[in-house]
């Protein structure tokens, strides 16, 4: 199981601070945290996570004011990046050219690639989703020789599901991620690991748990909470 928390813009650094202080006894393999590039330092160097980043620039040049390439993330021991996330796509206008950039400078500098997919409610509604996702998933991936797609791990979050309460029904999910990993594998020839995001919580997990097809989850604001964050690992490990 991959467990990823994507901690946005939740927190400050009082509460940075309090969460890795909270945090510090923590060791497990299999989970990472993806903090604001503010504070990766600070979990590198203070905390037993994994620690990923939530964006990266879509050039390596070293004159790219205000930006942050996969060759800093490298040196800052960042394993994992988001890429494609939907408030990403959303707010910061970002498309399937950047995404592919973005990928090739991660692959680059060894940096794995988490990248997001997802359906608006809309495209559910009018019975979309497979065709939304995967297209999200050939243009980008068309793109990478098969040497480079196997190191890239896919997130299907929803984008209605996302900081909404609202989750699928297992059945949904396993239709779109086993959709997802046949769409892989048949034009690959690769298996990938698929994420669920969206809404992930204490309550929903041991739920989402009996998906077997599910390798690990991406999870927003319950990973910002010590107990509940701690909870989902611990239901995520039996
Ligand atoms: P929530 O878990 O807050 O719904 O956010 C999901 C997400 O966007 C993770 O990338």
């Amino acid at each position: 199981m991959l467990i990823v928390g994507n901690q946005k813009t939740y927190l400050n650094k009082n509460s940075v601070l309090a969460f890795i202080n909270q945090t510090k006894d923590f060791k497990q393999d299999g989970v990472v945290i993806c903090p604001s590039y503010l504070y990766i330092d600070l979990f590198c160097n203070n905390s037993n996570f994994v620690v990923g980043s939530q964006n990266v620039s879509e050039n390596e040049s070293s004159s790219m004011t205000g930006e942050i390439t996969a060759g800093q993330l490298s040196s800052m021991n960042v394993k994992y990046c988001i890429v494609g996330h939907s408030e990403r796509r959303e707010y910061q206008r970002e498309d399937t050219t950047m995404f592919v950039n973005k990928i090739k400078c991660l692959i680059k500098c060894n940096i794995i690639p988490i990248f997001c997919v997802g359906e608006q409610k809309i495209d559910k509604e009018n019975n979309l989703t497979k065709d939304i996702v995967g297209k999200q998933i050939l243009e980008v991936l068309s793109n990478f020789a098969g040497n480079d797609i196997k190191n890239i791990v896919i997130a299907y979050e929803p984008v209605w599901a996302i900081g909404t309460g609202l989750v699928p029904t297992n059945e949904e999910i396993i239709d779109v991620v086993n959709y997802i990993k046949d769409l892989i594998s048949d034009k690959f020839g690769i298996n990938l690991l698929v994420l669920y995001g969206g809404s992930v919580n204490k309550k929903n997990i041991s739920l989402l748990n009996q998906i077997s097809s599910i390798d690990g989850y991406l999870i927003g604001g319950a990973s910002t909470k010590v107990d509940e964050f701690l909870y989902i690992v611990s239901e995520c490990s039996k």
